[in-house]
């Protein structure tokens, strides 16, 4: 790698200055990379307003507004101007905002916690992408549960070379808090990244709040025996909760103000929270103890470099339509009524398990509450046996990874329920050893 930019430099002091732990959870990208202030940027900046503005890199009809074709411009009915052009690389300042209002009302216990204010992302893989790039070297360890939705090996393992070190889900009806435990303190003190995905996907749990209390207390203490801890974590499908006693807020929440060497960063948005997979808009939150708005600032610089030299910056489009949306009066029913949707599902899949006590010789559920996705395991019956057996002769198509089955009722009719695990028992018994 070159000398250090000195615009690097300078936010690298920033950041030690206030906490020098986080400037040690860095990557070697993440120390390098800047937002940059001078060049394209600035001399741009500077001929705002000006009578001949010919600095710009796009295209203006005569009139000054945004060149643009018919056949497009006419699906669109938003202003111009906040559709065509590119947004900022640190995503449109209003969405930003209404965002961060949004993580404050849907999490009240962060209170008035100092938390910086979220980037855009292109959706939560990117925001995943960026988390690799700025906080993990070629060699380094992700802590996860063994069950962790597969894409973060394209991410993290085949992006940016960080090792899965993980540890098990589930010890009975609930998390293995042990073995969390053993993953977060064994060894000596050293940066740890840690993934942190709830509601979960596959398994569809949520930890309850007494739960989420003991992986935090572990947090704490590992922090307190020296790890620097960048706790990555993935709210994708943030709010979809079904059930009373599972944490409503997100672990950012009890992880914001936990530790000065604990980073929270929340990776979340759009996607599956407001039902818009191709939109493409998410957004990375940080948040220490003792954090301050000028450190946020130069991890916010840092993260809008990461993006300037990567996709440039996210849809404009896209932020613009989902800014009115989250400002709209209809807002908040609509989502409910689309929460109540998934919930309904989630409720008949749980009496479809209790009143088929046959269904045990079969399967047996893994424990979940929330999200988009239900497990299931196998009994004496190989699982990618039977999403064969299931596609060849039932018509139904499942998913399995790590030797168990992923059911998504998010996008099973409920009226297709009771066949789909109907279907699902009949043909492990058709195969069980
Ligand atoms: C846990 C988790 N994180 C992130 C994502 C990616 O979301 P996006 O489509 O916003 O990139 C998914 C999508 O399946 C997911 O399940």
């Amino acid at each position: 790698m070159n000398t250090i930019n000195p615009q690097a430099q300078e936010l690298n002091e920033i950041i030690e200055a206030t906490n020098p732990y986080v400037l040690n959870m860095l990557s070697e990208k993440g120390k390098n990379i800047f937002f940059p202030k001078k060049g394209i940027l600035a001399q741009s900046a500077d001929a705002k307003g000006k009578e001949i503005n010919a600095t710009i890199g796009i295209a203006l009809e005569e009139d000054g507004s945004p060149l643009s074709l018919d056949c497009i411009s006419k699906l669109i009915s938003l202003d111009k101007n906040n559709a065509f052009p590119y947004a900022p690389s640190y995503g449109r300042p209003d969405i930003r905002k209404t965002w961060k209002k949004m993580i404050y009302e849907k999490n009240p216990g962060l209170g008035s916690i100092c938390i910086s204010d979220p980037v855009v992302t292109n959706a939560l893989t990117h925001g995943l992408s960026i988390c690799g790039y700025l906080f993990g070297n070629d060699g380094d360890n992700i802590h996860i549960s063994d069950l962790y939705w597969g894409n973060y090996r394209l991410i993290f393992n085949n992006g940016y070379g960080i090792n899965f070190v993980t540890y098990s889900t589930f010890s009975g009806e609930g998390l293995d808090i042990d073995a969390f435990r053993k993953a977060l303190l064994e060894g000596e003190p050293t940066k740890r990244i840690v993934s942190l995905n709830f509601p979960n996907n596959p398994t569809g749990y949520t930890p309850t709040e007494s739960e989420m209390q003991q992986m935090t207390s572990i947090l704490i203490e590992s922090a307190e025996a020296g790890n620097n801890i960048v706790a990555l974590i993935d709210d994708a499908y943030f709010g979809l909760v079904y059930e009373d006693g599972i944490a409503k807020e997100s672990i950012f929440t009890y992880l914001a103000n936990a530790h000065q060497r604990i980073l929270a960063v929340k990776i979340d948005g759009a996607t599956k929270e407001d039902y818009v997979w191709g939109f493409r808009v998410g957004f990375l939150t940080f948040a220490v103890k003792n954090g301050t708005p000028l450190l946020y600032s130069a991890l916010e610089a840092k993260t809008a470099g990461a993006i300037r030299g990567n996709i440039s910056n996210s849809s404009n489009l896209s932020q613009s339509l989902l800014n009115s949306a989250f400002c709209s009066d209809d807002y908040v029913s609509q989502k409910k009524e689309k929460f109540n949707t998934l919930q309904n599902r989630y409720e008949v899949i749980k009496r479809i398990l209790e009143t088929h006590p046959e269904y045990k010789e079969a399967f047996s559920p893994l424990p979940f509450n929330s999200g988009y996705f239900m497990c299931l395991t196998a009994k004496n019956a190989d699982a990618e046996a039977v999403r064969q057996k299931l596609l060849e002769e039932f018509s139904t198509g499942i998913i399995v990874a790590n030797d168990v089955l992923r059911i998504a009722f998010s996008s099973t009719p409920t009226n297709l329920l009771e066949k789909l695990f109907n279907n699902i028992y009949l043909a492990i018994k058709s195969i069980q050893n």
